[in-house]
């Protein structure tokens, strides 16, 4: 079994499609290990989005995803990376597929409900940032 973070972003939270987004995880074969409320200071926003410090939307992702409570997500299922990327769809809801969490609840390519790991490093890096090794003790 595989392990992978999820968020649900600010625009989800505040638009209370938190509940739905879950069930269609738990639909897709994932179990929920650990969960955690978060809201991001700039330091915090920086640091997890470092890989993006040069990209032309850095800065108005920061205030994005400082902008109010987040949900930070473990999930395990088998091959948890690639499939939570295929269950998410595309950045952009108008370009993911029809039928997944991005296409029926993003607002658009910023607000776009929920991030995954892209890799299991990524997954490995991601995961500690948000919980300890002992939140996640028995799981993957
Ligand atoms: P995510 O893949 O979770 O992490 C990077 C985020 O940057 C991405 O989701 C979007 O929310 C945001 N973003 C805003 N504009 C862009 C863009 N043009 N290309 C990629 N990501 C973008």
């Amino acid at each position: 079994m595989g392990l992978t973070l999820a968020i649900i972003k600010p625009d989800a939270v505040e638009g209370r499609r938190v509940g739905r987004i879950l069930a269609h995880l738990e639909d897709e074969g994932f179990g929920i290990r650990a969960a955690k409320f978060v809201r991001l200071d700039e330091a915090g926003a920086a640091e997890f989005y470092a890989v993006h410090r040069e990209r032309p939307f850095y800065e108005p992702l920061k205030r994005f995803m400082t902008s109010g409570p987040i949900l930070a997500l473990a999930l395990e299922r088998e091959d948890a990376v690639a499939h939570l990327r295929k269950v998410i769809g595309a950045t952009d809801p108008a370009e993911a597929e029809a039928g997944t969490v991005r296409a029926l609840y993003a607002e658009n390519k910023e607000r776009n409900a929920i991030h995954a790991s892209d890799s299991d490093e990524t997954a490995q890096q991601e995961l500690a940032f948000f919980f300890s090794k002992r939140g996640l003790m028995g799981a993957g």
